[in-house]
């Protein structure tokens, strides 16, 4: 029997090619998103991209805050484990509207583990960030390390992972694999699903990719101060694929072992700056990217990239792509689709 999964936040960026990875290894998956910042065309681009695995995916538009929705829910389906990706993840956003990102995040997830517990679902992945590591002493990050939230969106994470470490605590039935992003970038190589931000991009590859597709007139450099090797911020990018392939790897450790609740860093292990990672896109486009300096960004750190060894050890998982992978695989994507899911020019 196949096993079934609750995917939450399914239709956004990181989920949709999780869902992917998840219908071609055989899974039966159930996505729920309020599509707040996300397209119901990304679920039908992973149907198509499954081909006969698509008929395994059932969607329903719900808020994860509707607690009878849950209900009804895992009242229908006997779900063997949850990947929760559900939640806003603007930092400069949630330092403007904390109470958004508290309840969002927070009151949403809460909401999703009782339902889970009343329903004997205790099975759960859930997407924590590098975030938690605030500005590191020392880099290569380890899951070890202190954690420390600079910002009202890093906080819900923080807490978030605290709540499964008590409920793991209060009941050992529990098993939780808190998953540590680092920067995920790229998009699927079909160019037909990819990052479709809303609004101004945040981050940094959205922007670049905006930039290129002449959206935007210049990328703004934020520092050319930092103790680097070119004086630019350093971060562990990693492909959007490796990312999904985490999750499989994740989900696999909690059906063929008895871990309780454990934290895993998803990066590559390696830093690039934000002037390589230009140079490296350029590569791959054969576009230019203008660039204004600029100061540095309010809360921003030096230089993070993650130790691996834990999830190479234990989840046998290591990350295959590298930045020129990455690059192609966004370019690909954003030169098919330069508005994204909602374009009149998208690629169908
Ligand atoms: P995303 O915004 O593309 O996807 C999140 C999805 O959750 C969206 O489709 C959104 O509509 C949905 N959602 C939000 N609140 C909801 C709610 N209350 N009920 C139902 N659906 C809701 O973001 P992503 O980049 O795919 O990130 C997925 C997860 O990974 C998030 O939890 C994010 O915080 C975390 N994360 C992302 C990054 C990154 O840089 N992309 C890094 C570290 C961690
Ligand atoms: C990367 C580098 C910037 C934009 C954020 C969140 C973190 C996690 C991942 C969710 C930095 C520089 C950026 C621009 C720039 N998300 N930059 N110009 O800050 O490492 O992490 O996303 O959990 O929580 O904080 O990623 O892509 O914003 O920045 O120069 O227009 O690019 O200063 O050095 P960051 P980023």
């Amino acid at each position: 029997m196949e096993k079934k999964i609750l995917v939450t936040g399914g239709a956004g960026y990181i989920g949709s090619h999780t869902v992917l990875q998840l219908l071609l290894g055989g899974f039966k998956v159930t996505v729920i998103d309020n599509l707040d910042n996300s397209s119901e065309v990304a679920i039908k681009r992973v149907v198509e991209l499954a081909g006969d695995f698509g008929s395994n995916l059932v969607f329903h538009q719900i808020d994860l805050r509707d607690k009878p929705a849950l209900e009804k829910l895992f009242a229908s389906t006997n779900f063997d484990a949850v990947i929760h990706f559900a939640g806003l993840k603007a930092v400069g956003e949630s330092v403007q509207k904390p109470l958004l990102y508290y309840n969002n995040n927070i009151i949403g997830t809460i909401t999703l583990l009782e339902v889970m517990g009343a329903y004997g679902c205790k099975k759960l992945v859930f997407s924590s960030s590098a975030t938690v590591y605030g500005w590191p002493k020392e880099v290569p990050c380890t899951e070890e390390f202190p954690l420390a939230a600079t910002n009202p969106y890093g906080r819900t994470k923080l807490f978030i992972e605290e709540i499964c470490r008590d409920i793991y605590r209060s009941d050992s039935e529990w098993q939780i694999i808190l998953l540590r992003y680092f920067n995920p970038v790229g998009a699927h190589p079909s160019g037909y699903m990819g990052e479709d931000p809303r609004g101004i991009p945040n981050n940094l590859m959205p922007f670049i990719q905006q930039v290129a597709v002449g959206r935007r007139p210049a990328l703004t450099v934020f520092g050319k101060d930092y103790n680097t090797k070119d004086g630019t911020g350093v971060r562990d990018y990693i492909h959007v694929v490796d990312l999904s392939d985490g999750h499989s790897a994740a989900l696999q450790k909690l059906f063929d072992s008895n871990i309780g609740c454990e934290v895993y860093n998803l990066g590559t292990g390696k830093g690039t700056s934000v002037l390589e990672m230009v140079d490296a896109f350029e590569k791959a486009s054969g576009k230019k990217i203008p660039l204004i300096m600029a100061g540095r960004r309010p809360g921003d750190a030096e230089i993070v990239f993650a130790s691996t060894e834990k999830a190479e050890r234990d989840l046998n998982w290591k990350a295959k792509y590298g930045i020129a992978e990455m690059c192609r695989d966004q370019w690909n994507w954003a030169s098919k689709n330069p508005y994204g899911y909602e374009s009149p020019d998208s690629s169908n």
